[in-house]
């Protein structure tokens, strides 16, 4: 509940090395890579969604690596660490199809580049405007595009406000689009306004407000007990948000993801997404942010 839970610790190491030393960014992933490579706690979910084969894969902390499956490839939503996936997809005889990159922090592409060791043909797709951040991407993106993956489409937004060139990725899958968010949108919560603008992240999820209701969201961390608690100390009497604490604790319980979420509920629940102006976005954001 405390302000590092919105973010989980590799990151903020990651954060720190950049602002307090400006050390090369190579060099701070080398260093925060072997603390990654630590991690013994990774499992994988089970299959939320037999149209749809996208399992999480729980590792460090609180990141969730999303792998969209299809026949025999695998496309991977930001590996926050690689060892966990190769041996998921060298048990089950997988080829790693693409590596999609929502943004540049740690706890998002630690995995890449060794995960591209094991399948030198993997696309990293990732940002054009994230070539010196993400620098083994080898298919640059921006707004707007539109990429055929495993044969289907995806389409690439850009999220601004957690940092400065942040990609969601839309999957218009049948029954549930699908959208990947990283760390834009949380169930409860947003993400932290690291190096864009209020106006910039609200106005990112007022576009991800746009998407059709039955949008099933992905995003990169399990972050939503602690959101829900702070939604009701802000809400003590809002049913839907109690609704939802009792659902989270029930399928955190029995060891289960709260994620994917669809969109038209988490609408009902999450105040960010409430929020009828900038004005009152940016209390919230400022409320959380000091809220422990
Ligand atoms: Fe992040």
């Amino acid at each position: 509940m405390s302000k590092a839970s919105e973010k989980s610790k590799p990151a903020l190491l990651k954060i720190e090395i950049e602002s307090s030393n400006r050390a090369p960014l190579g060099k701070a992933i080398v260093n925060i890579d072997q603390f990654l490579s630590e991690d013994t706690n990774s499992k994988l979910t089970m299959e939320f969604n037999k149209a749809q084969n996208i399992f999480g894969l729980r590792v460090l902390k609180d990141n969730i690596i999303w792998l969209w499956k299809k026949n025999k490839s695998v496309v991977v939503i930001d590996p926050a660490i690689a060892k966990p996936v190769i041996k998921y997809l060298k048990e089950k005889n997988l080829k790693l199809e693409a590596i999609l990159q929502t943004h540049h922090h740690s706890d998002h592409i630690g995995g890449t580049e060794e995960l591209t060791k094991n399948w030198p043909n993997a696309k990293v797709i990732a940002s054009i405007k994230e070539k010196d951040r993400i620098p083994f991407q080898n298919l640059s993106v921006k707004d707007g595009d539109k990429l055929n993956i495993m044969g289907e489409e995806v389409k690439v937004f850009e999220v601004l406000g957690h940092t400065r060139s942040h990609l969601a990725f839309f999957l218009n899958v049948k029954k549930h689009p699908v959208l990947f968010v990283g760390d834009t949108l949380f169930s409860g919560g947003c993400g932290r306004i690291f190096e864009g603008t209020y106006q910039q992240m609200y106005s990112s999820l007022e576009r991800i407000k746009s998407f059709p209701k039955n949008t099933l969201i992905y995003c990169a961390h399990e972050y939503t007990k602690s959101n829900i608690l702070w939604a009701l100390n802000l809400k003590p009497q809002d049913q839907n948000i109690k609704n939802k604490l009792s659902e989270v604790e029930k399928k955190l319980s029995i060891d289960e993801l709260t994620i994917p979420f669809s969109l038209d509920e988490e609408m009902k629940i999450n105040l960010f997404l409430r929020a009828k102006n900038l004005e009152e976005f940016t209390y919230l954001r400022a409320n959380k942010d000091l809220w422990v």
